[in-house]
């Protein structure tokens, strides 16, 4: 694995001229981030070797170079979903890839149902901590110590300082947001009603089909990891309508400009260089 990496980083580094200080995933609900970064390299990941090819409407594949906030960053403009058939260490492979191209944090977006009965859809909910509901993990296997340990800490999955900085540029722009438990799922299925009231009880606030693996293989790299849901579509009883994959996508694409602004400004007042 280690030497996949390696090799995959090298291609990448003989493309741009930067080392990127922030990852960020253009989950459902970050699209429009792109648009803001000052682009210097984009490399599609059909011709990035090892990387998977993404498959699903609304996330092309490409790795975007640029400036966001006054620095380096590195954008994922597509990610890769469990329920499209890759394996956990597969789909998770461009997280390994960004931690050795340097980056120090892991900035992450998605779109979730709301179980949590406070929640109304077009919420941002900012992710304190998940639940592994895939019934797989991106660990399983032989470890390679190069990467990380055996078993990693999982204590402090998502970075609560950088919670706290997100809290605070929020307030000021009078952002209203949550912060709650993340349940991830494989999908592709939505969840049935009993399922919904399943993964409340479980103690999540949201449900969704990402982010876990990305995180979880972030933490065994000790990479820093922020995360933030859009709530898309309620599954809390009495307000479960039924669903399509543009519902969420609609409901995503509304709060869009709230999380942009936000992340950027994030990006541009955090100091985590070593
Ligand atoms: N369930 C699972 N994944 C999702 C949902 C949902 O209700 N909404 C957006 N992604």
């Amino acid at each position: 694995m280690l030497k996949k990496i390696q090799e995959t980083t090298k291609y990448i580094n003989g493309k741009i001229d930067s080392t990127p200080e922030f990852g960020i995933v253009l989950g459902t609900g970050l699209g429009g981030l792109v648009n803001e970064i000052q682009i210097s390299a984009t490399i599609a990941y059909n011709d990035i070797p090892n990387f998977p090819v993404s498959t699903v409407k609304g996330h092309e594949g490409k790795l975007i170079f640029g400036m966001l906030g006054g620095k380096n960053v590195v954008a994922m403009q597509g990610r890769f979903h469990f329920y499209e058939g890759y394996s956990m260490q597969d789909l998770t492979f461009p997280i390994r890839v960004l931690k050795q191209l340097g980056i120090k944090l892991l900035i992450q977006s998605n779109a979730a149902g709301g179980v949590n009965p406070d929640y109304e859809i077009g919420d941002l909910m900012v992710i304190k901590d998940h639940i592994n509901l895939m019934g797989d993990n991106p660990l399983i296997g032989k470890n390679d110590s190069g990467l990380g340990p055996r078993f990693p800490d999982m204590s402090e999955t998502y970075d609560k300082k950088i919670i706290r900085q997100f809290t605070k540029l929020a307030r000021v722009h009078n952002i209203h947001f949550q912060v709650g438990v993340y349940a991830a799922v494989t999908g592709p299925t939505f969840e049935t009603p009993a399922e919904y009231k399943y993964i409340s009880i479980l103690g999540a606030d949201a449900v969704g089909m990402s982010t876990v693996p990305e995180a979880i293989v972030a933490r065994h790299m000790s990479l820093p990891v922020f995360a933030v849901s859009v709530i898309s579509d309620l599954g809390v009883e009495g307000k479960i309508v039924e669903i399509s994959h543009d519902d969420v996508i609609d409901a995503a694409s509304m709060v869009e400009p709230k999380m942009t602004l936000v992340i950027r400004e994030m990006i541009e007042k955090l100091n985590i260089r070593d």
